[in-house]
C-alpha cells in the first residue's frame, strides 16, 4: 500500500522508525491516516526489533483525532470511526515488538491514546498532553477511558478526562504517564538508547515478557501467574537461555543471534 501519511524508515539495524504525519492538521488521525496505520501494523518488516512512532515537525506528536472529519458524522459514522482507531490501537499493543512512542510535541486526544497504545512513552519537555474530548462533547473514542485508567489509575484518568485539562510533561511524568522527559534536542538519540538497551537483551524473552505483561492484565491472579509460569518454560525452547544463562556463568557478554 502506497503511504500519504506514514514515512518508515530504520535509522539503525533493528530499529524502525515510524513517522505520522498530516501537516496542515498537526498529524491529526484521519481516517485515511488510521487505515495506513492499520496496514502498517500488519506488514513490520521482520528485522524491525523495536518500533518507535512519532509525529512529523516539531509542534506536535499527534494533536488528536481529526475534528473536522468527526464533526459532520452521525451516530453509526462514529461508531465506525471508533472501531476502526480502537482496533488499529489495539494491534500496535499486540505487535510482538516493544513499542516507544517518541513524542515532540502536543499529545491531546487520540495522540494521547496511540501513545498509550504503546509499550513506552519518552517526551521531550516541550509537550503538551491531555484528553480534551468532553469540552467537544464526546468522550475518548480510540480506547482511552480504557487504557488511561490501566495505566494512570482511575484518580489521574478521571481527573485528565473530566476536566479536558492540557498538562505539562513533568506532570505527565508525575502521573506515569511517561516514562522519561528529556530536552527535545535529545529526544531521538533517547529513544534510541532506550531501543538498543532492549535490543541487547535476549529477542525471544522480550517478547515473551511483552506477551505476558498483556495478557495477564485482563486475567484473574490465579489464571495471570500461570500464563506467565508457562511463558517463563517456554524460553526455555530457545537457544537465548542456554546462551544467556551459559555466558553468565562464564562471565562474558551474551551472544544472541
Ligand atoms: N483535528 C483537526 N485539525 C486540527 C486538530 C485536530 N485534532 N488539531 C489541530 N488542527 C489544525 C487546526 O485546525 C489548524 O488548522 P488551520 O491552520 O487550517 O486553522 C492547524 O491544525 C494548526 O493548529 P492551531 O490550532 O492553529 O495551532 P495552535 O498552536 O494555536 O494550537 C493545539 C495547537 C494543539 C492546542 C490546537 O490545535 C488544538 O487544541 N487542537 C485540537 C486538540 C484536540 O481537541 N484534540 C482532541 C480531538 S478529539
Amino acid at each position: 500500500m502506497e503511504y500519504k501519511y506514514l514515512e518508515f524508515s530504520m535509522p539503525e539495524d533493528g530499529i524502525g522508525l515510524l513517522t505520522l504525519s498530516a501537516p496542515q492538521s498537526l498529524n491529526a488521525l484521519n481516517s485515511g491516516m488510521l487505515r495506513e496505520l492499520d496496514d502498517f501494523v500488519q506488514h513490520v518488516p521482520s528485522e524491525v526489533r523495536v518500533l518507535l512512532v512519532t509525529g512529523a515537525g516539531s509542534k506536535a506528536f499527534v494533536a488528536g483525532a481529526d475534528i473536522s472529519e468527526m464533526q459532520p458524522l452521525d451516530e453509526a459514522g462514529a461508531l465506525e470511526f471508533a472501531r476502526l482507531g480502537s482496533s488499529v490501537f489495539r494491534k500496535i499493543e499486540l505487535l510482538p515488538v516493544p513499542v516507544i512512542a517518541v513524542m515532540n510535541g502536543y499529545a491531546l486526544g487520540g495522540g494521547c491514546e496511540l501513545a498509550l497504545a504503546c509499550d513506552l512513552r519518552i517526551t521531550s519537555e516541550r509537550s503538551r498532553f491531555g484528553q480534551p474530548e468532553v469540552g467537544l462533547g464526546i468522550i475518548p473514542g480510540f480506547s482511552g477511558t480504557v487504557r488511561l485508567t490501566r495505566i494512570v489509575g482511575p484518580a489521574f484518568a478521571k481527573e485528565l478526562i473530566y476536566t479536558g485539562k492540557t498538562i505539562d510533561a513533568s506532570e505527565a511524568y508525575r502521573m506515569g504517564l511517561v516514562n522519561a522527559v528529556v530536552p527535545a534536542e535529545q529526544l531521538m538519540e533517547e529513544a534510541l538508547q532506550w531501543a538498543r538497551r532492549i535490543m541487547a537483551n535476549s529477542r525471544v524473552a522480550v517478547s515473551y515478557a511483552k506477551r505476558s505483561i498483556q495478557e495477564s492484565a485482563d486475567l484473574p491472579m490465579d489464571d495471570a501467574i500461570a500464563l506467565e509460569n508457562r511463558y517463563f518454560a517456554q524460553c526455555f525452547l530457545a537457544e537465548d537461555q542456554k546462551e544467556g544463562m551459559t555466558a553468565f556463568l562464564e562471565k562474558r557478554k551474551p551472544r544472541y543471534k
